[in-house]
């Protein structure tokens, strides 16, 4: 006998995202832990309770929220941003490790919905992995169930190959693009910037932002043509939600 805990991915925007296999582990949990944080917090926690509401055919469960520790720094890129990372993991482990103990009897059910799929940009992993080497007197497992990504809504979106025929694909973040600049097709997520504009201005861009949701944006083009228009859209879509999530793949012109 031993708590269980799902880690379920559930598609980065669209409920119609979910699979089959993730609705199964919805049904089966007792507990959802939910640990949003930042400007898009009510509205992600909504589509989170709405995904259980549509799919939960049971409703027994319950939602537990986890303060979010503070964060040492606010993870400028300044000073050491790994130990940074790392401490803020070590706190958010030591929440989650009093949570799971408190709320989950000795055989329960919990789950953390994580947004699209938990393996790419998402520290749920990391931070179970640290329970369990930290706390090992907490007895759980976990399995993980994979969900559509951001990268699949954005490419599925524009109807877009990810990778041209035999070549590989980066997946990266804005910061690394504009510190090591465009070499092959890359996925850009995490950018608060606009990077691509370090690009040269025939490199191709398919760009989206609240992918799979009622308020999706897509503009594609070169990004000589269509970069200002990008980033004047991104700054009026942001001002206007208070929040935004938007992702792009990138290919040099060849
Ligand atoms: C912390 S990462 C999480 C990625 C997530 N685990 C996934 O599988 O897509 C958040 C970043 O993913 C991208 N993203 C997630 N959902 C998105 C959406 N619906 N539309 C556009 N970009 C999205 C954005 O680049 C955002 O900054």
């Amino acid at each position: 006998m031993s708590r269980h805990i799902h880690v379920i991915g559930i598609g980065a925007g669209d409920p119609d995202y979910l699979t089959v296999q993730a609705i199964q582990a919805l049904n089966d949990t007792q507990v959802f832990f939910a640990m949003d944080k930042g400007e898009a917090k009510s509205d992600l926690v909504a589509l989170r309770r709405q995904i259980c509401a549509r799919f939960i055919r049971e409703p027994g469960y319950r939602f537990v929220e986890l303060p979010d520790p503070k964060r040492s720094t606010d993870l400028g890129f300044g000073g050491d941003y790994c130990e940074a990372v790392s401490d803020w993991h070590a706190a958010r482990a030591r929440v989650w490790a009093a949570a799971i103990a408190a709320e989950l009897g000795p055989d329960g059910v919990g789950a953390f919905l994580a947004w699209g799929d938990p393996s790419l940009y998402d520290s749920t992993l990391r931070i179970l992995d640290a329970i369990k080497a930290e706390a090992a007197e907490l007895d759980f497992t976990f399995d993980v169930i994979p969900g559509i990504t951001a990268v699949q809504a954005l490419t599925a979106r524009h109807r877009v190959p990810l990778n041209e025929v035999g070549e590989p694909v980066l997946i990266t973040t804005g910061r690394k693009l504009r510190a090591h600049g465009l070499h092959g097709s890359a996925v850009v997520m995490l950018d608060a910037e606009c990077s691509f504009q370090v690009c040269p201005p025939d490199t191709q861009i398919w760009w989206g932002a609240y992918l799979g949701t009622a308020d999706e944006l897509l503009v594609a083009g070169a990004v000589g043509e269509v970069g200002a228009r990008i980033a004047a859209v991104r700054a009026e879509a942001r001002a206007r939600h208070g929040w935004i999530m938007d992702t792009y793949l990138l290919r040099p012109a060849d």
